[in-house]
């Protein structure tokens, strides 16, 4: 099977070079999970906010990389203003956001610019020959590839010492493939909506997954159904497919099921957690069941690394 990273490759970097520079830079790291999914707005984001929040309240040193360059939404998720910090070229701090989290993210970056931040550089002014720029200065941007981008993001940024990373994707598993190109994943947490569509998606991705060396630990399916105030029982929003089966096959464990909850919408949007502020229902129990969870795995992956090592 011909898999993303070998149609993915603008050879801008050399890829072991870069690698080596991330692998190094990541070294306080204890584990790195990333969340993934093949469809859109399915609630990584939503996700990654609240399993870090609940772990980083257990005492845990958690940092997301905001790894959605485009349109980063987890500074905003948790309440943080995007901020000017330092140029990625000296290396950038985390920026600090509640309980101890911090955020590496494309609108905590670059100084003067206004988020949001596009993956984007000035253009080199001189003309290739040594000759002065041609008046006026330019302000067309040039691109980076989201390789490029985001690989400066990694080897950038000064990490220190981690408990957990946790990696939050854009859509796309051909953005899981460049991520897995450059760093080893102790897992990958796939996130997905009920539909038949979103379930075969599914099965897809776990068997990319394993081609592209991203190992998918964990499900979450999302929305499952809609938890009204009036209603008596959860009404489904979506005619399920088979996730359960799917999950069999490929010996993956679903680590959560959650309802549509209007009130996780709302706290999301306001940059409130919803893990510290509705801790007591049922949707806040399985975020936290899903950060235990994790917690439990990344601490395993730790364990079964160190053995490797000696
Ligand atoms: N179970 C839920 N109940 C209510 N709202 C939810 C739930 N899960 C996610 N949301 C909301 O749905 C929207 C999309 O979620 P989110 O941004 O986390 O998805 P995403 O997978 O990160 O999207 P993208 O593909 O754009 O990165 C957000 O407004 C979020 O607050
Ligand atoms: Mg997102």
């Amino acid at each position: 099977m011909r898999i993303f990273s070998d149609i993915d490759n603008d050879g801008s970097a050399d890829p072991a070079g870069v690698r080596e520079r991330i692998r190094a830079n990541l070294s306080g790291v204890g584990a790195t999970l990333a969340l993934a999914s093949v469809r859109g707005g399915v609630g990584k984001s939503m996700l990654a906010v609240n399993v870090a929040a609940a772990l980083a309240m257990k005492g845990r040193k958690v940092v997301i990389v905001d790894a959605d360059l485009n349109s980063p939404s987890i500074s905003a998720m948790l309440g943080m203003k995007p901020q000017r910090r330092l140029p990625m070229i000296e290396g950038v701090e985390p920026a600090a956001g509640p309980h101890g989290l911090r955020v590496v993210s494309s609108d905590q970056l670059p100084g003067g610019e206004a988020p949001p931040i596009s993956f984007v550089q000035d253009y080199d002014q001189a003309d290739g020959n040594g000759a002065e720029p041609v008046a006026p200065a330019p302000t067309r941007p040039a691109e980076l590839s989201y390789r490029e981008a985001l690989s400066r993001i990694l080897s950038h940024s000064q990490l220190g010492s981690v408990d957990l990373l946790i990696i939050d994707l854009a859509t796309g598993l051909d953005r899981l493939s460049t991520l897995a190109s450059m760093v080893t994943l102790d897992g990958v947490l796939l996130l997905t909506h009920p539909s038949a569509q979103d379930t075969n998606a599914a099965r897809n991705a776990m068997k990319i997954g394993r081609a592209i060396g991203a190992p998918i630990v964990g499900i979450v399916e999302n929305m499952v159904g809609f938890n009204c105030d009036g209603c008596r029982a959860v009404r489904p929003l979506f005619p399920e497919g088979d996730l359960n089966g799917i999950a069999r096959e490929a010996a993956v464990p679903i680590v959560g099921r959650l309802a549509f909850e209007p009130r996780l919408a709302d706290t999301t949007d306001r940059g409130v957690l919803f893990v510290r502020e509705y801790v007591a229902t049922p949707t806040g129990k399985v975020l936290a069941d899903v950060a235990n969870q994790i917690d439990a795995m990344m601490i395993a992956s730790r364990t079964r690394a160190a053995d490797t090592l000696g």
